[in-house]
């Protein structure tokens, strides 16, 4: 293209081939020749570690969620604060809550065993996420593989991008079209808050706070989160307080119950626009499960590294 020409080329057109093939790369075969053993190599483990503790599914979830909020899903959460490097781990939305890297460290050794130097953590991330879902008995997808580590990672942008539980609607809405996601894309998305669970520093302002909750289930809560900020801070309570382990539509039912946990669950049910799809997913486990998925794809193809970008990291806390 001359200079010319790309100077009356619509903006629009420029913008649509640059996202249009940032994701190109990707490709749920793309470690087909050069570690075929990668799914089972990855899944067992995780098995073993759920097992174990039914929560930590969903932490590697929501791990996945927070590396691909920050510049793309390039593995940058996983990169642990040194001496001289600070990195994500103690950014606000993730300091002291974000748990699972000792599962994924032992992952990728295992992964190094089978291929080494070959599978980057992001990728890892990726497949365990949707492993874990699977596991919990949520609905299996093929994952769209061939990212690159990064070499760097952004707590300033984890900050500024993923959203903190006092959102508001519109927030949240903008905070996802921020990433290319739709609001149906965020509304599909935060039913993963069908498992797992929050501290009371997280929901404290919505169970004493909000009238958009129901008065039982706000004083069951209160009872193990202190009105005043600094008792209790770290008390847990479930997400979905009806199957906080498995994966299910339950989370949209809580909502049309005022039982949502956090005051950003319930703000996708407080007669806004979001409403009728909160309806339609708690009446439909199957059309919450395909927008799911679909949603996942979509966030999982955020900003990849590819090509000969960034590096395929041999420790995941660290860069090689
Ligand atoms: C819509 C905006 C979202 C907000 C405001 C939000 C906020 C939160 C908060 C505050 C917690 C509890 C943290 C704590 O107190 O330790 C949490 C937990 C969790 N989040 Fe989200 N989240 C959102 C979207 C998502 C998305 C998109 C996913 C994944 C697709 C996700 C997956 C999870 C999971 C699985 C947990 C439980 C983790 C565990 O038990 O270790 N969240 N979220
Ligand atoms: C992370 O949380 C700990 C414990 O609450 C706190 O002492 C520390 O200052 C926090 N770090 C950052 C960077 O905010």
């Amino acid at each position: 293209m001359t200079s010319l020409s790309m100077a009356y080329t619509p903006l629009s057109i420029i913008l649509f081939l640059f996202i249009g093939s940032s994701s190109a790369h990707l490709s749920t075969n793309f470690y087909s020749s050069s570690c075929p053993k990668v799914f089972s190599t990855i899944k067992p483990v995780l098995q073993s570690a759920i097992a174990k503790e039914k929560r930590m599914g969903a932490s590697i979830l929501r791990l996945f969620f927070h590396d691909c909020f920050v510049n793309g899903c390039d593995g940058s959460i996983l990169l642990a604060d040194t001496a001289n490097f600070r990195g994500e781990q103690h950014a606000g939305p993730n300091n002291g809550s974000v748990r699972g890297f000792k599962v994924i460290d032992k992952i990728k050794t295992a992964v190094e065993n089978a291929c080494p130097g070959v599978v980057s953590c992001a990728d890892i991330l990726a497949v365990a996420a949707r492993d874990s879902v699977v596991i919990l008995g949520g609905p299996d997808w093929k994952v769209k593989l061939g990212r690159r580590d990064a070499r760097t990672a952004s707590a300033t942008l984890a900050n500024n991008n993923i959203p903190p539980p006092t959102s508001s609607l519109s927030n949240l809405i903008s905070k996802f079209a921020a990433q290319g996601l739709s609001t149906k894309d965020m509304v599909a998305l935060s039913g993963a808050h069908t498992i797992g669970q929050a501290r009371c520093t997280s929901f404290r302002g919505h169970i004493y706070n909000d009238a958009d909750i129901d008065a039982s289930f706000a004083s069951l809560r209160q009872k193990i989160c202190p009105r005043k900020s600094g008792s209790g801070d770290t008390n847990l309570a479930p997400l979905d307080l009806q199957t906080p382990t498995a994966f299910d539509n339950n989370y949209y039912k809580n909502l049309i119950n005022k039982k949502g946990l956090l005051h950003s669950d319930q703000e996708l049910f407080n007669n806004g626009a979001t409403d009728s799809l909160v309806k339609s997913y708690s009446n439909s486990e199957g059309s919450f499960n395909s927008d799911f998925v679909k949603a996942m794809i979509k966030m999982g193809d955020i900003s990849p590294l590819t090509g000969s970008k960034g590096e395929i990291r041999k420790i995941c806390s660290k860069i090689n």
